[in-house]
């Protein structure tokens, strides 16, 4: 497994372009859940310095806080609550530019400011989240997503 990441490219794309096959080599052949999605908030936080990234998966009947990087945060999501319930519910991406602006938005930190939350499928059904909360507004767009969504789809395939 590579020992560091080389963070050194440019905008915010070639960032993810250069980043994502580096957390593929990261993780090689380990299949530990844990270890692996600790190791990919890890990755996301410090390439980005976002101010969280983690995960939730599902458990039973609710989200779950998994591995995450970024202060404390809320253990327990109902389905359809909150940005994270709501991505489950729907299976589909969702960026809050504010998310004060987002009904039902759960705020674990007031620092947060912004959040993308992309689902993460195996065999058609949502496994987990992927969380990412910036704490200034509007910090994600479509190059986050594009990029989020391909890890995801590939999280999917190895967890
Ligand atoms: N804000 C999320 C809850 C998770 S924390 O931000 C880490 C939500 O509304 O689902």
């Amino acid at each position: 497994m590579a020992e560091h990441l080389d963070l050194n490219a440019g905008n915010k794309e070639e960032l993810y372009l250069s980043l994502v096959p580096q957390i593929k080599a990261l993780i090689g052949n380990e299949t530990d859940s844990v270890a692996n999605l600790a190791n990919v908030a890890a990755a996301l936080k410090e390439a980005f310095h976002f101010f969280w990234v983690g995960f939730y998966l599902v458990k039973e009947d609710e989200l779950v806080l998994g591995p995450f990087q970024g202060p404390i945060a809320c253990t327990r999501i109902q389905k359809g609550r909150g940005v994270c319930g709501t991505s489950w519910e729907t299976e589909k991406v969702i960026i809050v530019d504010d998310v004060e602006a987002f009904p039902g938005h759960i705020a674990c930190s007031s620092l947060s400011k912004s959040e993308i939350v992309v689902p993460i499928l195996k065999n058609n059904s949502v496994i987990g989240v992927l969380d990412v909360d910036s704490d200034e507004l509007a910090t994600f767009d479509e190059i986050d997503e594009k990029y989020l969504t391909r890890l995801c789809l590939w999280l999917g395939s190895i967890l």
